[in-house]
């Protein structure tokens, strides 16, 4: 091939790859991008870094609270911080059912915004706010370190009953927790990816003790498939017919603020904490994929894909351009 034709070659393979991310980014990812306030307010991932280690350092239980967050954020009417704003009627996405009373880290979110205000007024959402402390939070535990897109703007409403319908409940079984993913456009492998997170972090007893240690299936017997080495020390912590026991409970108790693969482990040893968790080995490519970490040496793998799932995760039903707001006070009152 003459020189000429290879350089003309290589000058369009160039011009292709300078506009197919932009454009991918566009279309794919309605208006996010990583690096969205470099310009806008630099420094702005780095402020909530700083003030995420303060934050961990203060109560390290912060860092799975916030990363859950996320999880319950994004479900709900999209990554739109809509699970921060409050409700005097309490009909707001933080009033759903009991499993949401739970959660955690509201008070931190306000505090990364204000120290964002005064570094760059109105300017920061709440809603990339949020992902990024989760973000943090998975390198905060030891975990990886990886990009997130920003870009988000928050949504003006919040509703208990959208809550109620969009999130899985602890005990659903592999077909309904596939079912609630790929209605959020998410796959199975996301929906193993990400329950990897359960490698942080606590449970109450109220959230598992029934399903499976004291009454599964309502037949007032332990899950057969609890590993039966394993369910003594849980019936330890969590007591028998009480349904508000807030007794916190490790999810991966060898090592629960390590951002690693014993989730994995523990899940194939039937020893996954939720029903929800253990369901992952009733699908064959969930289960492989549970197998697969669990053996393998090194938690490489499961990071890339975490990070690719946390990117999929964080594009759901997003607010973009003018749509939504800047609020200053993330958990302002809806009514
Ligand atoms: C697949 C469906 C899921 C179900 C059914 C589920 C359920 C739960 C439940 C019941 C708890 C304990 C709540 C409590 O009693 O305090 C919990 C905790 C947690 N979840 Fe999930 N979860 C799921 C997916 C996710 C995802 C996708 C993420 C993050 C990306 C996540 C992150 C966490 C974290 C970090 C905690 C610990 C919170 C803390 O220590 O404060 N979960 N989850
Ligand atoms: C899922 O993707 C379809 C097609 O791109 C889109 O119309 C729909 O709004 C998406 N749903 C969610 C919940 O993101
Ligand atoms: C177990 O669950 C069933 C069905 O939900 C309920 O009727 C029963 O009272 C429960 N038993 C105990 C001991 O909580
Ligand atoms: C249930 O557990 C909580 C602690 O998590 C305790 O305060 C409460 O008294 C218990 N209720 C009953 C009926 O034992
Ligand atoms: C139960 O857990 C132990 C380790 O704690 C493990 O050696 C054993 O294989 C597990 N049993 C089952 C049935 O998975």
């Amino acid at each position: 091939m003459a020189l000429d034709v290879v350089l003309v070659r290589l000058l369009i393979i160039a011009a292709v790859a300078s506009v197919l991310p932009a454009r991918g980014r566009a279309d794919g990812a309605a208006g996010l991008a990583i690096g969205f306030y470099n310009e806008k307010c630099p420094g702005a991932e780095d402020l909530v870094l700083e003030e995420m280690r303060d934050i961990v350092h203060e109560d390290r239980t912060l860092g799975p609270a916030l990363l859950r967050l996320l999880f319950h954020d994004c479900f709900v009417r999209g990554c739109d911080a809509s699970i921060m704003l409050k409700s005097r009627s309490k009909k707001g996405e933080r009033d759903a059912k009991p499993m949401s009373y739970s959660l955690r880290g509201f008070d931190e979110v306000e505090r990364i915004k204000a120290k964002l205000e005064e570094a760059c007024p109105l300017t920061v959402s709440c809603a990339d706010i949020i992902i990024m402390a989760a973000r943090d939070a998975v390198y905060l535990n030891n975990g990886p370190r990886f990009p997130v897109e920003t870009g988000r703007r928050d949504g003006k409403v919040s509703n208990c009953v959208d809550a109620e319908n969009d999130l899985a409940p602890p005990n659903a079984n592999i077909v309904d927790l596939k079912t609630y993913f790929s209605v959020k456009n998410l796959s199975w492998k996301d929906l193993v990816v990400l329950s990897g997170s359960h490698t942080i972090g606590s449970s109450q007893c109220a959230a598992f003790a029934g399903d499976r240690l004291y009454n599964h299936s309502g037949k007032g017997m332990q899950d057969p498939t609890l590993n039966k080495t394993y369910a003594p020390d849980l019936r330890m912590m969590c007591e028998a017919g009480n349904e508000t026991d807030t007794t916190p409970v490790s999810m991966d108790p060898g090592s629960p603020h390590e951002f690693d693969l014993s989730y994995y482990r523990d899940v194939y040893s039937n020893k996954g904490l939720f029903v929800s968790d253990q369901a992952l080995l009733d699908d064959k490519l969930t289960h492989d994929y549970v197998a697969r970490m669990a053996a393998a040496p090194s938690p490489d793998e499961f990071f890339d894909d975490y990070a690719a799932a946390m990117i999929n995760m964080g594009r759901m039903e997003v607010l973009t351009g003018h749509n939504g707001e800047i609020r200053k006070i993330c958990g302002a009152y809806v009514d």
